[in-house]
């Protein structure tokens, strides 16, 4: 495995896999690294002949700076297990390799830069009016900013996320689709702890107790999933809050259902759709967030 820092250095491998027509598969992460993100690398293993992973900590995606600074960086431990997995080459850029000063300025001055989009009008829509969007400022601007120029750099035939960041899933999409970028994106099923709690790089800052409480988190959504067909929806969405709010440790940031192609809210009449319950909470100063689809 080849680990490479820089962009120019990352071209030249590029280029003679591109001239040797090698399908490249890319998996793109913040580092700290787990059983979810290796499951990333296997099925891109599995379709490829070249995997590339990317660790960068973006900081254009972070609206709270001390989310930013916590966020767990492992990069040795990381690149042990990208080795393991077999992956070919791990890129791992400082913030100037990916950021000019005027755009790192403009986030600092809470400007929503689109210069990613290179000109052309993108719009989420309502896509990114709704559950994290509307919780984190400016988040999915940054998320797209930042997979955009990696795309670019690394041009690749297919990327691969997780759906437990499901509304991010649908953002990259459409960003795909907008910028006519010729680029699968494959959609990667949630990699869950034996309690249930969906596997994430912030699990590392919550303690053992605290990993038991958040495991109410999924519960809570599977007891939506078992009961979504059979019961009436304003009982369901109150016994699922009062489900996930016995646990008086944890902050309910919000608890929605919604249509799983427009993320927009769903009530009774359009049960029966496709839907994915959705839920963000804070666990002390952790915020977690799963899904589930509801068919
Ligand atoms: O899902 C993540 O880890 C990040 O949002 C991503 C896609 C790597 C962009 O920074």
């Amino acid at each position: 495995m080849i680990v490479i820092n820089s962009i120019e250095q990352l071209k030249i491998h590029l280029i003679s896999m591109q001239d040797q027509k090698k399908i490249i598969g890319f998996v793109p992460t913040m580092g700290a690294l787990h059983a979810g993100h290796i499951s990333l690398i296997n099925r891109a293993k599995a379709a490829c002949d070249v995997v590339i992973c990317s660790i960068f900590v973006n900081p254009t995606q972070f609206n709270d700076l001390s989310d930013l600074d916590k966020y767990p960086r492992t990069v040795e431990t990381d690149c042990r297990m990208l080795e393991k997995a077999n992956c070919d080459i791990v890129f791992v850029p400082e913030v100037m390799e990916m950021y000019t000063e005027k755009e790192l300025e403009l986030k600092r001055q809470k400007v929503e830069d689109k210069s990613w989009a290179e000109g052309k009008r993108i719009d989420f829509g309502p896509l990114e009016k709704v559950m994290e969007g509307a919780h984190r400022q400016g988040h999915f601007n940054g998320v797209a900013q930042v997979v955009s120029k990696l795309f670019r750099i690394v041009q690749p035939q297919k990327a691969y996320f997780g759906q437990k960041d499901f509304q991010q899933l649908a953002i990259i999409k459409s960003m795909v689709k907008q910028l006519d970028m010729p680029i699968e994106i494959v959609s990667c099923a949630i990699i869950r702890e034996p309690n249930g709690l969906a596997m994430s790089s912030r699990n590392e800052r919550l303690t053992a107790k605290e990993r038991e409480i958040a495991s109410i988190i999924s519960k809570t959504l599977f007891m939506i999933r078992e009961h979504y067909q059979s019961k009436q929806f304003k009982e369901l969405m109150a016994d699922a809050e009062a489900l996930i709010l016995k646990e008086s440790s944890i902050k309910l940031e919000y608890l929605e259902i919604a249509d799983a192609e427009t993320l927009q809210p769903v009530n009774d009449l359009n049960k029966g759709k496709n839907a994915v319950a959705c839920i963000a909470a804070k666990i002390g100063e952790v915020r977690l967030i799963d899904n589930v689809v509801l068919y």
